[in-house]
């Protein structure tokens, strides 16, 4: 038993969250949730990132102060999690006392230690980015060289972090834990960054308030990727809990989007280094979900709203096309069509199908009730070997972060098990007396599988895992990998008949969404 320490990034107040946002909780909470399957002492963290420039600014359009502009919407944020079936064990705040003080104490140690000095700064800055560039570094546009969008000049007295002291040191370490950044193609890229020499890093602002307050000089306000990076170390009670801080970090995980990796894996490892902070283990840049094959943005109107999705076809569905669909490292589409295909064919048909006709055939042919004849025959030993190896293969990816895989892995034997009841054709068995043992063998084999389906698939449909718990007859039994073991399920069980797991979808001459052979409505609003 380990433990697990996961963050996701925290994510800008915006009046759109899209699906896209939804895709890294999502990929954070399955590795969370199987962690805590597996067992391991877990701490998943999520939260909102709501200083900076970018924020007081739409505030101010809107006419109203910061902080009421940003309660409104992190109310949302923690509603979509909720309905997304997303576990955090805290959501960190920014604004929160608790951060600012961890804030305001690690600006003072690196002030003290002689780290940070002030200076006049002229230079280039992307709000929508939170982010300082160079003139060399802009895109042949002259502008920002990750949104695309334009820089504006700023020019203010600020205090400035020392990075470049720790060029040497970054570059060492790198090489030293080729693992630390993932995948390797964002590992490449970043000590190319860093070789071509990294700048000292501004971190305080004169010309705006909505930040934290500069301990040591009150008129600056910490900037805001400064200030957000150390959500990590708040959310688990960093200098407040030393215990509880121990317990969990170093971070095991910070999953990010690949497009601040650089903030994640030269900004904050320096940060560290300079409070005298271990290490995190690794920091992984996944790729974005575009929409119909482009990004999604407000203006080309492609932004998919994830709370009405949710509302129509379901968190598993959603968190199941996401999983299965997108490899980790890779940018995924998203496209409605494809999802209401996944979940036909693999949530619906494969394990819905699976679950109804095995607990139906359990109830007709032995009155509900699960025994075993243990008369296993090539067929049945098939079935069996496949569900052990499956068990295995998939501890091993889900411990390399390859959902994709696992997920599939899953699935095939699922599929075997649905080739199995062809095979071993169920109903002839029971006209004949004489076959009474394979009939009992066969149930009990398809209850087994259904159980061990179960327990790997609760990270990615939590929703479902305990409902086929419930129609196995294990209701309100815990799922762990440890019981992942063939033969766990008693003789005697009795199952219980449920509601079909998953409805079919299909979608009529005029558009609409039919779930189950209902048309669907979406909630007045
Ligand atoms: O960057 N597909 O916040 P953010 C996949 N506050 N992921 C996407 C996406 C898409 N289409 N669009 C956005 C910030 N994301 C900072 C983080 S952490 C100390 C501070 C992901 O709201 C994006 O890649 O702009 C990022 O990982 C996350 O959403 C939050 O983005
Ligand atoms: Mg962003």
């Amino acid at each position: 038993m380990g433990k697990f320490y996961i963050t996701t990034p925290i994510y800008y107040p915006s009046d759109k969250l899209h699906i896209g946002h939804a895709y890294c909780t999502t990929v954070a909470d399955a590795l969370a949730r199987y962690h805590r399957v597996k067992g391991d002492d877990t701490f998943f963290l999520t939260g909102s990132d709501e200083h900076g420039l970018k924020i007081q600014r739409k505030a101010a359009e809107k006419g109203v102060t910061p902080i009421e502009y940003v309660d409104v919407i992190i109310a949302n944020f923690k509603l979509l999690w909720q309905k997304l079936n997303i576990s955090n064990d805290d959501f960190i705040r920014t604004s929160e006392e608790r951060h600012h003080k961890v804030v305001q104490d690690a600006l003072q140690k690196i002030y003290d230690q002689g780290d940070i000095y002030k200076k006049n700064y002229e230079g280039l800055y992307c709000v929508p980015c939170e982010s300082y560039w160079l003139e060399r570094q802009l895109d042949e546009n002259g502008c920002c060289p990750d949104c695309h969008r334009p820089v504006e000049k700023m020019q203010e007295e600020s205090y400035f972090f020392k990075m470049s002291k720790y060029q040497d040191w970054w570059l060492q370490f790198i090489e030293e834990n080729p693992d630390f950044i993932q995948p390797e193609s964002r590992r490449n890229e970043m000590i190319n960054f860093v070789k071509q020499g990294l700048e000292d890093l501004c971190i305080t602002r004169t010309t705006f308030d909505w930040g934290i307050p500069v301990p040591f000089d009150k008129k600056h306000v910490v900037y805001v990727w400064f200030d957000a990076l150390l959500n990590y170390l708040t959310g688990i009670k960093y200098g407040v809990d030393d215990e509880f801080f121990k317990r969990f970090w170093p971070a095991d995980l910070h999953l990010v989007g690949k497009e601040i990796v650089r903030f994640h894996s030269i900004i904050w490892p320096i940060m560290l280094h300079a409070l005298s902070v271990e290490m995190p283990k690794k920091i992984y840049g996944h790729g974005w979900l575009v929409v119909d094959g482009a990004k999604m943005s407000k203006s080309v109107g492609n932004v998919i709203d994830p709370l009405g999705l949710i509302d129509e076809f379901g968190a598993d569905s959603i968190r199941y096309f996401l999983l299965r669909e997108i490899n980790l490292g890779n940018d995924g589409n998203f496209s409605r069509d494809a999802l209401i295909q996944r979940i036909n064919a693999d949530l619906a048909n494969d394990l819905g199908n699976l679950l109804n006709r095995t607990v139906a055939m359990i109830i007709k042919y032995h009155g509900g009730v699960v025994k075993n004849a243990k008369v296993n025959g090539a067929v049945d030993n098939d079935l069996i070997n496949l569900a052990q190896k499956t068990v295995a293969d998939y501890t091993k990816q889900m411990d390399n972060m390859d959902l994709t895989t696992a997920v599939k892995t899953v699935w095939a034997l699922i599929g075997k098990a649905n080739k199995y009841i062809d095979e071993t054709a169920p109903w002839a068995l029971a006209k004949d007396e004489s076959k009474a043992g394979e009939l009992q063998t066969v149930m009990y084999n398809l209850a087994e599988t259904l159980r061990l389906v179960a327990i790997m698939a609760e990270p990615f449909i939590p929703d479902a895992a305990p409902k086929i718990f419930q129609q196995l007859g294990l209701g309100g039994k815990e799922l762990r990998l440890a019981d992942a073991t063939w033969g766990g399920l008693p003789d005697g069980t009795k199952v219980e008949k449920g509601e079909p797991l998953y409805p079919r979808i299909t979608i009529d001459e005029d558009g609409n969404t039919i779930i189950g052979g209902k048309k669907y409505v979406p909630p007045a609003n």
